[in-house]
C-alpha cells in the first residue's frame, strides 16, 4: 500500500513514537475515556493514536474550519471516535463539542477552551481535568478557574511550545500559507503585523527573512519597543494599517481591524490572520460597510471587496487562521507540533495518574515535563557516543 500524508508525519513525530511504545507498557489511561477538541489534521492523529496506546478511549472533534477529511478517515479506521466533520459554523460546532461532553469524558483536551465551556454548561461528575492547548483558551479559562476547579495544564505556556511553535513554526507556517494562498511576492512589500507575542515575532521575523519590509503594531508600550528595538517599524496603528500591502493579525484579540478601518486601507491591500479565533478581522461587518460596492470569490477561500472609491480589499480564508485553511493545509512543523504534542501526552499522563492536583488549574507545564521533552528531543539531535 502507498503510505500516506498520515503515515509521513507519523513517522516523523519521534517523541510519540517513543512516548507511545511507553505507554502500550504503562496504560496511564486505561479505563479512561479522554473528550478532545483540536484540529484534527495529520499531526494530531499520532498525538491521539499515542495516548490511545496508553489505553484510553477517544471521543474527538475538531475546531472550527480546520478539520481535515484525511484525518478523520484514519482515526475512523483505527476505530477511534469523531464527531461531526469540517464546518465554519459555530452552532453546528457547538453541537459536535456538545455530544463529546454527553460521552462523560474522564479527560478533556480543549483547544481554545471550547470543550471546558462546554462543560461548565452541562457539569457531570467524574472530570478529572486536562489540558488546554493554547493562548485564546488560557485567556478565556483564567476567568472560570473557581468554577473548573480541576487540573488544568497549559501547553501553551510552556517555553518549548512559545519558542518551538508559537514563535518559529507558527512564522514558518504563517509565510507557507500566504504564499501558497496568493502566490504573491513578498521581497519590498510593507507588510504589517498586529500583535507581537510569541506568534508575531515569528511571523514579523518570517515576513522580514522573506525580504519584506515588516512594521508591527501592538496594544502594550513594552512589547512594542521591543519590536522597534528588534529593527521593526513600529508607528502608530493608523499610519501602520495605511502603508501596509499585506496585514496580518495574531493577537488572540477581538475586532483588531474592523469596517472603521476601511478608509485607511490601501488599494489591493491582502488581510489574513493567523490568530486562533476568526475574531480579529471583523469581516462580516467589513463586507457589509456601505463602502463596499461589490464582492468577488476566487478560488481557495479568496475574498475580494471592491469599494465604491475603486479601492480593493483582498481577504484571505474569511479571516480563519490561514496557516490551517486553503489549499493542501500544513499547518505547523511536525518536529514542533512533535514536542508541543509530547508536552500533552505527558501532561495528560500527569493528570491521569495524579501526579497534579486541583491547586494546578490553568496553569503552565510542570517544569520537569518540560525538562524530561527537552531532553529527550536533544537526545535524539546529539546521541551520546
Ligand atoms: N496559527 C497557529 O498555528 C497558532 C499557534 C499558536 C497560537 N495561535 C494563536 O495566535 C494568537 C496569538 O498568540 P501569542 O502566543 O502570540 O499571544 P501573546 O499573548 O504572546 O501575544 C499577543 C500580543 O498581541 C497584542 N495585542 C492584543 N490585542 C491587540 C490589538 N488589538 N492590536 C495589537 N496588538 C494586540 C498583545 O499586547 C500581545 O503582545 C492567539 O490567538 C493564539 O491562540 C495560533
Amino acid at each position: 500500500m502507498t503510505p500516506s500524508r498520515i503515515n509521513w508525519v507519523a513517522e516523523h513525530c519521534q517523541l510519540l513514537r517513543a512516548i507511545s511504545a511507553e505507554f502500550t507498557g504503562t496504560l496511564p489511561f486505561q479505563g479512561l475515556t479522554i473528550g478532545t477538541g483540536i484540529h484534527l489534521e495529520a499531526k494530531t492523529v499520532a498525538l491521539l493514536l499515542t495516548l490511545r496506546a496508553g489505553g484510553a478511549q477517544l471521543v474527538c472533534t475538531g475546531n472550527l474550519n480546520t478539520t481535515q477529511p484525511e484525518a478523520v478517515a484514519a482515526l475512523r479506521a483505527e476505530g477511534v471516535t469523531v464527531i461531526g466533520g469540517p464546518t465554519k459554523d459555530r452552532q453546528v460546532h457547538g453541537r459536535y463539542l456538545g455530544q463529546v461532553i454527553a460521552a462523560r469524558p474522564d479527560l478533556i483536551l480543549d483547544n481554545g477552551g471550547d470543550l471546558f465551556a462546554a462543560y461548565l454548561e452541562a457539569p457531570y461528575d467524574g472530570l478529572r481535568g486536562g489540558t488546554e492547548e493554547t493562548t485564546s483558551g488560557r485567556m478565556r479559562l483564567e476567568p472560570l478557574r473557581d468554577r473548573l476547579n480541576l487540573p488544568i495544564l497549559v501547553i501553551n505556556d510552556s517555553p518549548i511550545k512559545q519558542f518551538a511553535e508559537n514563535e518559529h513554526a507558527v512564522g514558518q507556517s504563517t509565510l507557507e500559507s500566504y504564499l501558497r494562498f496568493t502566490n504573491r511576492v513578498t521581497n519590498g512589500e510593507q507588510v504589517t503585523v498586529f500583535g507581537y507575542g510569541a506568534c508575531g515575532r515569528g511571523v514579523a521575523a518570517h515576513f522580514r527573512g522573506a525580504r519584506a519590509r515588516v512594521t508591527v503594531v501592538d496594544v502594550d508600550p513594552v512589547t512594542r519597543l521591543r519590536a522597534h528595538l528588534d529593527g521593526f517599524s513600529a508607528p502608530p496603528r493608523d499610519e501602520a494599517i495605511s502603508k501596509a500591502d499585506v496585514i496580518i493579525t495574531v493577537t488572540g484579540a477581538r475586532d483588531v481591524l474592523t469596517a472603521a478601518d476601511l478608509p485607511l486601507l490601501r488599494d489591493g491591500v491582502i488581510v489574513a490572520n493567523a490568530g486562533h479565533f476568526p475574531l480579529e478581522i471583523d469581516v462580516e461587518g467589513i463586507a457589509a460597510a456601505p463602502e463596499v460596492a461589490d464582492v468577488r470569490e476566487y478560488p481557495d477561500d479568496i475574498m475580494t471587496l471592491e469599494l465604491r472609491d475603486g479601492r480593493r480589499v483582498h481577504v484571505i480564508s474569511r479571516g480563519h487562521m490561514l496557516n490551517l485553511a486553503g489549499p493542501r493545509p500544513l499547518g505547523n512543523s511536525i518536529e514542533s507540533m512533535d514536542l508541543g504534542f509530547a508536552l500533552q501526552a505527558r501532561c495528560l499522563e500527569a493528570v491521569a495518574t495524579g501526579g497534579v492536583d486541583a491547586s494546578s488549574c490553568v496553569v503552565p507545564v510542570p517544569a520537569w515535563i518540560d525538562a524530561a521533552i527537552a531532553s529527550s528531543y536533544l537526545d535524539r539531535k546529539y546521541p551520546r557516543a
